[in-house]
């Protein structure tokens, strides 16, 4: 096995965790709370600038399958003056995390379930593929209570869900923007994510809208060079690259919206160790926190552009 399993979880900025728990457990399948921890969180200084202090909810889909097996983080920063806002300015691919893709059975039901939910339709279910090989899918997007576009997959062409009715699974990809497609390739291929689904270069004509003034002339809109290294297990990630580059839509760490992700690892001591040696600047050492329900370790890494990323080692 190897060292690095993929995504195994995408962090959410929200302004209040029960009402985020009720919306992702009821509506979005996320209905199994494996802790809800309140406290320090320790080693973050690197990214956050502080010691910071939030509340912290790990989520997972009972409905989850071997192509959308990853979690959801929920965090509400406690200290300072609450979450952070979301970065302005952000449309899709900027640097920084901004989608969280979930695998789904019947996309255009579960679309039309969230939409009933309260959920912003962003782009209406259709089937398309992507080259070079090919490979069939069923997508929509919404956008969450608090603006969190949802990606809705059905990899028609990889995979056929489970049986049963309509329904989300867990975490499918986490897309983040960078700068240098080349160089994020090369580092996540050292992590685990090595077998290249998909790869792009043209704008995805559906998103357009997504690029607004002031932030984008939507006459002259950028090109959106997007690939999917998978990981043997786990999620995957979809890094893109914008031509022209939009401004940088990171944000403070524990802002509102998709913000973070880990990558799980079985032993993460023996990980940082193996990042350390490919030259890759671990913040501290691996924390473990006790959540109660058992124990929770991380530890986060400097990746190319600065995105927020850490293992994790889930003893829960
Ligand atoms: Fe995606």
């Amino acid at each position: 096995m190897s060292t690095f399993m993929g995504v195994d979880h995408v962090g959410i900025g929200v302004g209040d965790v029960d009402v985020a728990i009720e919306f992702y457990g009821r509506h979005v399948g996320f209905d199994r709370v494996l802790f809800d921890h309140a406290g320090e969180l320790p080693g973050l200084e690197a990214v956050a600038g502080r010691l910071p202090r939030a509340r912290v909810a790990m989520l997972e889909s009972s409905g989850a399958t071997p192509i959308g097996p990853g979690r959801v983080k929920l965090v509400q920063v406690l200290d300072g003056d609450g979450p952070p806002p979301a970065p302005e300015g952000q449309a899709w691919g900027e640097v920084g995390v901004c989608e969280i893709c979930l695998h789904v059975r019947n996309v255009q039901e579960v679309h039309d379930a969230l939409v009933a939910a309260g959920c912003a339709s962003l782009m209406e279910p259709m089937s398309a593929n992507v080259p070079p090989a090919g490979v069939t899918l069923d997508i929509a997007y919404v956008a969450d209570l608090w603006g969190t576009k949802l990606e809705l997959i059905e990899w028609t062409g990889l995979w056929r869900s489970l049986p049963g009715p309509a329904r989300a699974e867990g975490v499918n990809h986490v897309a983040f923007g960078v700068t240098d497609m080349a160089r994020t390739r090369a580092f996540y291929e050292r992590l685990g994510f090595t077998e290249l689904l998909f790869e792009s270069v043209e704008l995805f004509d559906p998103m357009a809208p997504w690029y607004r003034p002031p932030w984008y002339d939507p006459g002259n809109v950028p090109a959106q060079h997007m690939t999917m290294p998978m990981p043997a297990q786990g999620a995957s990630i979809e890094p893109v690259v914008l031509n022209p580059p939009g401004h940088d839509c990171r944000g403070e760490w524990g802002h509102l919206g998709p913000m973070d992700f880990g990558i799980r690892v079985a032993n993460i001591d023996a990980a940082a160790v193996q990042l350390r040696g490919q030259g890759v600047a671990v913040h501290g050492e691996p924390q473990s926190l006790d959540v109660g329900s058992g124990e929770w370790r991380y530890v986060y890494f400097a990746e190319p552009d600065g995105n927020y990323v850490a293992l994790v080692e889930a003893r829960y």
